[in-house]
């Protein structure tokens, strides 16, 4: 049995007004009862959604985070918002460096600033990583991911690892329902564990794997010895969907 107790995330990316996500926690805790549950649970609202799917999960195991977070704590940063607002909103932790945000723009530097940030206001982080389709096949997977781990990690503490999850997220394998094999998913996710190695306990950080996860392909993704859990897109708007991958995590 590993140490690392599995954790499987909803990233709801620009889905749900508050009143749909009431609905979903309230569909998602009717599935997962009020027992222990092998795994911990966590869903991504949007910012707007964020005060209503606190309020609707307070009580239960389900853990509410951000999709993103800037990292100043206030200031002319419009359409931004910052730690300490999510903080206020019932949230306790929140992703950082998502794909879909890196293509936007976010820079390593700033991934590693808004991990800092949010470690500092008290919210717990998963930090995404991950390799486009060409960068794949021309071989150059390892060191990217390198590059993107240690660039990320560069402000952390290594007693911070309870805090941090790495999502290894391939870019290819993200809304396109091109899911990475277990074996793919497992060699990378044990090669994301090695280079955060260098700053944090390896034994103790968890590294979810990301991309086109279902009820169907969970099992063998969970079943991996360095893969400790997933970051769910599409999947998770389906509560019945969502319980049934939190269902397949393993102890
Ligand atoms: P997907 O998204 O499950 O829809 O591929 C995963 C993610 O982007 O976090």
């Amino acid at each position: 049995m590993s140490a690392r107790r599995p954790l499987i995330a909803g990233n709801w990316k620009m889905n749900k007004t508050g009143v749909e996500a009431r609905e979903h926690i309230a569909r998602l805790r009717a599935h997962l009862g009020e027992g222990d549950l092998v795994a911990e649970v966590a869903v991504c609202p949007p910012f707007t959604a964020l005060e209503a799917t606190a309020r609707a999960a307070s009580g239960s195991a389900v853990r509410v985070l951000a999709q993103a977070v800037h990292e100043a704590e206030k200031g002319a940063h419009t359409g931004e918002i910052s730690a300490g607002m999510i903080v206020a909103a019932g949230a306790d932790g929140t992703l950082v460096g998502h794909s879909e945000r890196r293509a936007a723009g976010e820079t390593d530097d700033q991934v590693a600033a808004r991990v800092r940030a949010a470690l500092d206001a008290g919210l717990s982080v998963i930090m995404c990583c991950g390799e486009s389709l060409e960068q794949r096949e021309a071989g150059e997977t390892e060191a990217w991911l390198t590059g993107q781990v240690r660039a990320g990690l560069a402000q952390v503490a290594a007693g911070e690892v309870g805090v941090l999850a790495i999502a290894y997220e391939p870019i290819w394998a993200i809304g396109t329902g091109r899911t990475a094999t277990p074996e793919i998913a497992q060699e990378t996710c044990a090669l994301v564990r090695r280079v955060a190695g260098e700053r944090l306990d390896p034994a103790a950080l968890r590294v979810l794997y990301g991309g086109s996860v279902t009820p169907e392909t969970a099992p063998g993704l969970l079943g991996r010895p360095d893969i400790d859990g997933a970051l769910v897109g599409g999947a998770s708007l389906d509560p019945d969907a969502f319980a049934a991958i939190v269902g397949a995590a393993q102890p």
